[in-house]
């Protein structure tokens, strides 16, 4: 058994264990990948403030998220196709959040679908929704998350049409993996995947397969998404999915303080700034570089989170300390379940813990609530200065 001390560790067994279509699906960023890089780098340029002699007894990293208990503020973010990462990758994943104690958010595009998924963990997960064209499938899917008892719809802003991400087309990217010979002689060298996905539950999208007329085999839906994606998602239409779930709504992919305060106007429960982990519009700014300014438009009224960029507890404690309310995880967790299934994903929550509990400790922070900017050095111009 490896000594995992970092999520890179993770990441060296991933690579080596999952076929190479799905490792760079999820190691991609858009066109080139400038700011897929910069959602990682500009938490480097962060530096931290060491303090001493203060008490370090009686630590913890829980905190809350949406008013939900949380053992340290990171969720799992929506991950698409989580279940090709792994067999029944949603399942594991879900299963590792639910004992660790923090939030599993399932993707409209997962493998396993909402039902598997409350059917194999005991606590409410979030559901993600991209919105379709096809509003009675959507009302159908929002009525399959209530009847699962989520209990946050997160819905996603940033993508009504897809990035291009050229690693995909190139690998001639689905799910499952057309057998292709490129396909087949990669694969003859993951026999541990393959055992795996002989015995999974599911190799199809599960939300979406036998719910849709007309969608019956995965052939057809790579052309099904491409049409079904709502390219005509505006405020007044998230308004209506707000009333229609009737819950805590959470927005995700807002970038942009005049955004985060339209997402203020529609009653949104929470934000979360992301660049969808740098897979959306290449060229855009970081999501930690996006934060304060987002913060000093709408923070002190609703719940501001962040993703994109997240590798260790350090980052985490870089977010909060700026002053978002909770942080996701995407690649991070998938890197684990890749590497060891469940067991990688309760790893990489326990590395990125421990980070943040010592981060924390050495920075004069006893719990969360101790965390501010004034423990942190961000540079000057962090920010940037850019002409509109
Ligand atoms: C492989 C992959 C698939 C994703 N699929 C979805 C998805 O189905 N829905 C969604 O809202 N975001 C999706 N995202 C974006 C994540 O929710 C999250 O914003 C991003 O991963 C955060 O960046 P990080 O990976 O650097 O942590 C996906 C990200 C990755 C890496």
């Amino acid at each position: 058994m490896p000594v995992i001390t970092t999520i890179d560790d993770l990441k060296q067994i991933y690579r080596r264990r999952t076929p190479k279509m799905f490792y760079d699906y999820a190691e991609s960023g858009s066109w080139t990948e400038q700011t897929f890089r910069e959602n990682s780098s500009d938490f480097d340029q962060i530096r931290l403030r060491q303090r001493v002699a203060v008490d370090m007894s009686g630590r913890s990293t829980s905190s809350q998220m949406i008013g939900q208990d949380v053992a340290m503020p990171v969720a799992l973010a929506p991950v698409g196709l989580t279940g090709m990462q792994c067999a029944d990758g949603e399942i594991k994943a879900a299963r590792a959040a639910e004992k660790f104690g923090v939030p599993f958010t399932l993707s409209t595009m997962s493998i396993n679908s909402i039902e598997e998924v409350a059917e194999a963990t005991t606590k409410p997960f979030w559901f993600q929704l991209y919105t379709m064209k096809d509003e009675d499938y959507v009302a159908r899917l929002i009525q399959r998350a209530k009847d699962a008892k989520c209990s946050a719809l997160v819905i996603t802003l940033d993508l009504q049409i897809l990035g291009q991400r050229h690693k995909d087309l190139k690998n001639g990217l689905s799910a499952p993996p057309k057998l292709t010979i490129p396909t087949m002689i990669n694969l003859a060298t993951k026999w541990r995947w393959g055992i795996g996905m002989l015995g999974a539950k599911r190799r199809n999208f599960g939300n979406i397969v036998g719910h849709v007329h007309g969608v019956s085999d995965t052939s057809q839906l790579g052309a099904w998404t491409a049409e079904q994606f709502d390219p005509s998602l505006d405020w007044s239409k998230i308004a209506k999915l707000k009333k229609m779930w009737g819950g805590k709504v959470i927005l995700k992919g807002i970038l942009d303080a005049e955004d985060a305060k339209m997402a203020l106007k529609v009653g949104a429960d929470a934000i979360i700034v992301s660049n969808h982990g740098g897979r959306q519009l290449g060229g855009a700014r970081s999501s930690i570089r996006a934060l304060p300014a987002i913060l000093d438009a709408v923070g002190d009224k609703v719940e501001v989170h962040l993703d994109s960029g997240i590798r260790s507890g350090q980052d985490v404690l870089k977010a909060v300390a700026m002053g978002a309310k909770g942080t996701y995880i995407g690649r991070a967790f998938v890197y684990g379940l890749g590497a060891m299934g469940e067991t990688g994903v309760t790893t990489a929550l326990q590395v990125i813990q421990k980070e943040l509990d010592i981060t924390m400790a050495l920075c004069g922070g006893r719990q969360i609530s101790d965390l501010s900017r004034d423990m942190l050095l961000i540079p000057q111009d962090f920010e940037g200065k850019w002409q509109a």
